[in-house]
């Protein structure tokens, strides 16, 4: 019956009123890992697939002279009944936002720098207890993902190539830069844009440090001229705020400039993360993207902090606590490694 209902365009992201999306009821009901958990995941794929193809500027429709015509609509049958249904938003921003007790007014989400990178390179940041926050309360990075840098780092240095070249993009808190620098790599290039974490790459010496190179400004902006310079990377990590899955997307086109033959491209898999069902489409988007780039993608599954999954409360359990909404809703991280085929 689920077959019928997504051949006959049934929505994968439609909302009910306890906001669930159909996979959601399934996970409610201890169903995720059956067939149709699995039918709800690929159906999600195939819409997003779809989609991004009919906003695609350059496609071509083929109008329908000489092609045997259809009747423009079904008749409407007479028990039809109309039904209002809600999309889920897709998040596809890779950074949370933290708590901010007062409601939201009109001109803010106009002007929200989580998702509007060119608001957020121009909102003031402060580094405080254990996380990195704008000024409005947004947070950019949050130390319990200390587990998941770990695993970044480790990816960057998988290559053959012993004396190593890396590059990370997005310095926020220096947890994976100062993971990087204990390898002691010949090179490590830091792209950052945010001046306010520039100044303090600044005053925690980073500019000085051995064999580090800092590229002030966004990579949009810095990488490109890395292309002509035949500088090449045994490993990239990608972690950025604000930015969205298509801006991912054009990074895709650089890094397959800039990766050596083995080297390994990795990023913070932060896609989608607060819904489960939505984080397992976009696991299965990246890896036929960048499958089209000749790059193969593979995951390990780590499991993630048991705080990330607690309620806020007034215990020291959660990590939510005084942070806007929790971002992270899955009990396992997919820790992306992609090397060219
Ligand atoms: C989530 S933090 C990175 C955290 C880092 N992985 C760590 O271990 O602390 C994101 C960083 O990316 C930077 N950023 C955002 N957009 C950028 C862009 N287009 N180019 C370069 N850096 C960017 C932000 O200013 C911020 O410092």
């Amino acid at each position: 019956m689920v077959e019928k209902l997504f051949l006959r365009g049934a929505g994968w992201n439609l909302l009910n009123a306890n906001d669930e999306t159909p996979a959601c009821v399934l996970q409610r009901r201890g169903l995720t890992r059956t067939k149709l958990w699995d039918a709800m995941v690929d159906a999600g794929v195939r819409a997003e697939i779809l989609l991004r193809k009919l906003n695609d500027p350059n496609i071509e429709f083929l109008d329908s002279d000489g092609l045997e015509s259809e009747p423009e609509s079904e008749p409407e049958a007479e028990d039809d009944v109309e039904i209002e249904v809600e999309e889920v938003k897709v998040d596809d921003s890779q950074e949370p936002e933290l708590e901010n007790t007062a409601q939201p007014n009109s001109n803010l989400i106009e002007e929200d720098p989580s998702s509007m990178p060119e608001v957020y390179l121009k909102t003031k940041l402060e580094y405080k207890d254990g996380a990195l926050v704008t000024d409005r309360g947004d947070g950019v990075m949050m130390d319990w993902e200390n587990g998941l840098m770990a695993a970044g780092c480790d990816s960057l240095f998988k290559g053959s190539n012993p004396s190593k070249t890396v590059l990370n993009i997005g310095f926020g808190m220096g947890i994976i830069d100062t993971m990087i620098q204990e390898r002691s790599p010949a090179n490590h290039y830091i792209c950052e844009a945010h001046p306010d974490v520039l100044a303090k790459l600044k005053q925690d010496g980073w500019y000085s440090k051995p064999g580090v190179h800092i590229l002030e400004g966004r990579w949009q902006d810095t990488l490109p001229e890395l292309l002509s310079k035949n500088v090449f990377f045994d490993g990239i990590y990608y972690d950025t705020y604000s930015e969205h899955y298509e801006d991912m997307l054009e990074l895709f086109d650089l890094v397959v400039g800039l990766l050596t033959e083995d080297g390994v491209f990795s990023f913070f898999n932060g896609l989608g993360a607060d819904r489960l069902v939505v984080y397992e489409v976009y696991r299965k988007l990246v890896e036929i993207d960048l499958a089209n780039y000749g790059l193969e993608l593979t995951y390990t599954e780590i499991n993630a902090p048991t705080g990330t999954l607690e309620e806020k409360d007034e215990t020291d359990e959660t990590v939510w606590n005084g942070i806007k909404r929790a971002y992270w809703r899955c009990p396992v991280y997919y820790h992306p490694e992609a090397r060219f085929k």
